[in-house]
């Protein structure tokens, strides 16, 4: 394995590898940190190198699996995803926000600019823009806020008009405004009231549902059962349609394991291939 610092791509193989085998291994590379940014409260943005192609092909959705431990531990021993928030094609970075829920995510927040992470990806499927929408609503719960935060700004460039609904616990949870373009309508909501809305995001979804052609979503699972019922409940028939990131927890994150699996009406499908994002009408919740 190259290990060569500042974000090379391993190339290394053999001639037994399966094909699935030999994209996950072409992703591995070690990035530097360039850096670090406390967010949100107790979260941090962790900016790294990663090699050119790899970042020119990221897109909203995706997410990179992170080797959460120092050269001399083996613990974690997993990998740990976490959702591209930007991949900066003129730096030559990939941008994480990562949220101090246990010992891996912990250890990655307590990285300095300069220290080298392992990292494979991008990895899983993206965010699908439809080529006649114009009016995008996201709907972001915590951390979820991240692979949002990108198709957002591929929107704004591509001329869609975004309206962001961002729901946390209180004010300080909140992904700031300065984040996102100007031209986003930000609204958001917290559980105390401390900022905006006092209650859950999705208390302000059936607003948006007449003027939005697609909704976006990515937060906890108990959020994205609430966003289905309004949904359901205040939308004319399927329109508009909602695709959503889910985060099942994952081992191996290229398809192998199958501890990712989401049940939908086709069938299991491996959230770390098939997904992170589904058609929310197709999962089974
Ligand atoms: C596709 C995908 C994208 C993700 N993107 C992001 C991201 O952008 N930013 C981010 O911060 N996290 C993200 N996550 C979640 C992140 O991978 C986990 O928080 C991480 O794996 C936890 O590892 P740990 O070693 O810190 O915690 P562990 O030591 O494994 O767990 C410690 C405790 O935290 C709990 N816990 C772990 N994860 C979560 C969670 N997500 N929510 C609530 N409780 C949890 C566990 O149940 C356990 O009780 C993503 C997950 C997936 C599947
Ligand atoms: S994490 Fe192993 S199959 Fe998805």
């Amino acid at each position: 394995m190259d290990t060569s610092r500042g974000g090379n791509a391993v190339s290394s193989g053999t001639a037994q590898a399966t094909n699935r085998e030999r994209r996950s291994w072409s992703k591995e590379f070690v990035g530097r940190i360039t850096t670090v940014a406390p967010v949100m409260g107790d979260s941090t943005l962790i900016s790294f190198v990663a090699p050119e192609g790899l970042v020119a092909s990221a897109r909203a959705g995706q997410f990179v699996e992170i080797l959460c431990r120092s050269d001399e531990s083996f613990d974690p021993l997993l990998r740990r995803p976490y959702s591209i928030y930007a991949a900066d094609a003129a730096k030559g970075e990939l941008t994480i926000l990562v949220r101090p829920y246990g010992r891996g995510s912990r250890w990655l927040c307590g990285q300095p600019p300069g220290a080298s992470l392992d990292v494979l990806g991008p990895l899983g499927n993206t965010f699908d823009i439809a080529a006649k929408s114009r009016n995008l609503l996201m709907v972001a719960g915590g951390v979820g806020a991240a692979p949002l935060a990108m198709l957002t700004n591929a929107a704004i460039r591509g001329g869609l008009s975004v309206t962001y609904l961002m729901g946390a616990m209180t004010a300080d949870g909140l992904l700031p405004s300065q984040l996102l373009p100007g031209q986003v309508e930000y609204v958001v909501a917290t559980d105390d009231g401390s900022q905006g809305h006092r209650g859950f995001v999705t208390d302000l979804v059936p607003d948006y549902l007449l003027w939005a052609d697609q909704v976006f979503a990515c937060g906890p699972e108990a959020m994205f059962r609430s966003l289905r019922s309004v949904v359901l409940a205040n939308r004319f028939g399927k329109h508009p349609p909602v695709q959503v990131s889910v985060e099942r927890a994952m081992a191996c994150g290229v398809g192998a394991c199958l501890g990712c699996v989401v049940q939908t009406r086709s069938g299991m499908k491996a959230s770390c291939v098939d997904g992170p994002v589904f058609d929310m009408d197709q999962v089974v919740w």
